[in-house]
């Protein structure tokens, strides 16, 4: 039996990640030592077939060496600190990371399985180790669009999303609601009805937004009431490096001899954990919009095709529907007034499943595969 260590999964991805693999019954597979930076040598809390009853120290080059497979939830810093420690202390076991540290790294791989398992295969025969998942942003797309990439129908992308809180982090998450609390509870009346002085209403929860005491630690900004069309860091080119991932990450994903164009705007918008985006497609040649449509549906079991009707799509295409499911609703597609090779389209997904927790989950299968 496999070997593996868990490191992070107290935190929101982890926390997702321990529950799909307990719903799936993936610990009966392996020997599960589960880490911890803070509670060293305690008594473990997750009681799952297999597992050490005692907390390994995260930090400890010589524990973590032990494991076949380290599978980190824990952060971008951590994998900083202890990734190039390891491989130097001679650790040749697989190491799967929800971080962006190591993604675009030569000899990492990005995994996400339903769109590339040639790849991850391909480098596992070349003694790869390291297995990182992608950008949410970015895996929600590919999913999405999985038959197109596929059948090589896309010659480039426009990607606008629609982030939810939720990419910043649990803070975030628990800010937004503060947020929306700070407004709420100051404007909405007893009085149920405020529309003949919503004017006024208006002007208090603008001014609420800009008060000293608005919740704003995290996000640096209002989030409720507002939006922010800036994420992650800046580049030099005027991107931001969210808005980089998307082409960056989606062309090494896929491996293809020829890249595909992608960018767009990223925002982030007052949804708890589902990202959106609006997408404009530009095919390579004119693709009859049934057959697309079987090519979307056909690709993989997650996709939701959601027929292009007012009534389906607010009841399928929306972050209360995608909401804790694995589903990834796909709809609003139809040839745009642009021409007959331009495709509109629009996408959901949990950020917190597909976006982070469910490739590397999958990744442990294909591992135990080999
Ligand atoms: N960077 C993403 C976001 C989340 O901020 O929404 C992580 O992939």
């Amino acid at each position: 039996m496999k070997k593996l260590g868990i490191i992070g999964w107290r935190g929101m991805v982890g926390q997702v990640l321990m529950e799909q693999m307990i719903a799936a019954s993936d610990f009966k597979h392996f020997e599960t030592t589960f880490f911890s930076t803070s509670q060293i040598g305690e008594k473990n809390p997750i009681d799952v077939a297999n597992s050490n009853p005692i907390l390994g120290d995260a930090y400890n080059i010589e524990q973590l060496k032990k494991m076949d497979i380290i599978l980190t939830a824990q952060g971008g810093d951590y994998t900083e600190k202890i990734h190039p420690q390891l491989r130097t202390s001679g650790f040749k076991g697989f190491w799967i990371d929800a971080a962006s540290t190591l993604r675009m790294k030569n000899d990492a791989v990005i995994i996400l399985d339903p769109l590339n398992k040639d790849v991850i295969l391909r480098a596992l025969q070349k003694n790869q180790k390291d297995f990182i998942g992608g950008n949410c942003t970015v895996s929600l797309m590919m999913l999405a669009l999985g038959g197109l990439f596929k059948q090589e129908a896309i010659e480039w992308i426009t990607s606008m999303t629609y982030q939810a809180a939720s990419g910043g982090g649990a803070r975030h998450m628990n800010e937004l609601l503060n947020q929306m609390k700070f407004v709420t509870d100051k404007v909405v009346s007893s009085t149920p009805d405020q529309s003949a002085q919503i004017l006024q209403v208006e002007k208090k929860v603008k001014n609420l937004l800009s008060d000293p005491a608005f919740p704003r630690e995290n996000f640096g900004a209002p989030l409720a009431f507002n939006l922010l069309p800036w994420i992650d860091s800046e580049l030099e080119n005027g991107q931001s490096r969210e808005e980089w991932k998307a082409g960056a990450e989606a062309n090494k994903i896929l491996q293809s001899k020829t890249l595909i164009p992608i960018d767009g705007t990223c925002v982030r918008v007052s949804t708890m954990r589902c990202h959106s985006q609006a997408l404009t497609i530009k095919l390579k040649k004119d693709i009859p919009i049934d057959e697309i449509e079987s090519m979307i549906r056909e690709h993989n079991e997650w996709v939701k095709f959601v027929p292009n009707t007012k009534s389906e799509t607010l009841k399928f295409l929306t972050p209360e529907f995608a909401s804790g499911s694995l589903s990834i609703p796909v709809g609003r597609v139809r040839k745009m007034n642009l021409g007959p090779t331009y495709l509109n389209a629009f996408t959901v997904g949990d950020q917190l499943l597909w976006g982070a927790a469910e490739p590397l989950r999958r990744m442990l299968h294909i591992l135990l595969e080999q």
